[in-house]
């Protein structure tokens, strides 16, 4: 298995291959969505960014695993539902610097280490991840 972004990132694999592909891949995506979210929900450490989202987090769920699928270089569910992303423009009416940057990338790494995501693999998706989280920051 590949496990270096450098080699994912000449084209020979993607992220989403490197998960797994379509035997596994989806899964660990949804799995790590759904972890992601609890932890959010649960650890005080994401508190402000929990109070951001609505009480029921289902939508929120449900359109990061179809975002991330695609990001990830799997099938592109979320474009062919709601369009091209704009990421940056739908965080607009959310208040966001880097405390809640940071908050964001605790959750996902703690989601990715609870999961047990294979080291050079979860360095590498965070350090990607960290570039659009912090390009989402507003103020
Ligand atoms: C930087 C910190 C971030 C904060 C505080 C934040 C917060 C939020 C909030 C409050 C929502 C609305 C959820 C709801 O319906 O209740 C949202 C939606 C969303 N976020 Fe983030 N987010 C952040 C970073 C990210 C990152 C890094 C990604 C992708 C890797 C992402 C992907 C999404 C997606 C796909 C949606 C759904 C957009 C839509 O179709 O309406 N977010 N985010």
């Amino acid at each position: 298995m590949l496990n270096t972004i450098e080699e994912a990132g000449s084209n020979k694999s993607t992220f989403y291959e490197l998960l797994g592909g379509e035997q596994g891949g989806t899964e660990k995506i949804r799995t790590l969505v759904e972890t992601f979210y609890d932890v959010m929900d649960s650890d005080p450490r994401a508190k402000g960014i929990r109070a951001m989202h609505q009480a029921d987090l289902t939508s929120a769920r449900e359109k990061l695993f179809m975002f991330l699928m695609g990001w990830t270089g799997g099938p592109q569910l979320y474009i062919e539902r709601y369009g091209h992303p704009m990421l940056r423009r739908r965080h607009m009416p959310f208040s966001i610097g880097e405390s809640e940057r940071d908050q964001w990338m605790y959750c996902m790494i703690k989601a990715m280490q609870t999961l047990n995501f294979e080291e050079d693999l979860m360095i590498k998706l965070a350090e990607q991840l960290y570039g659009v989280a912090d390009f989402m920051r507003n103020r």
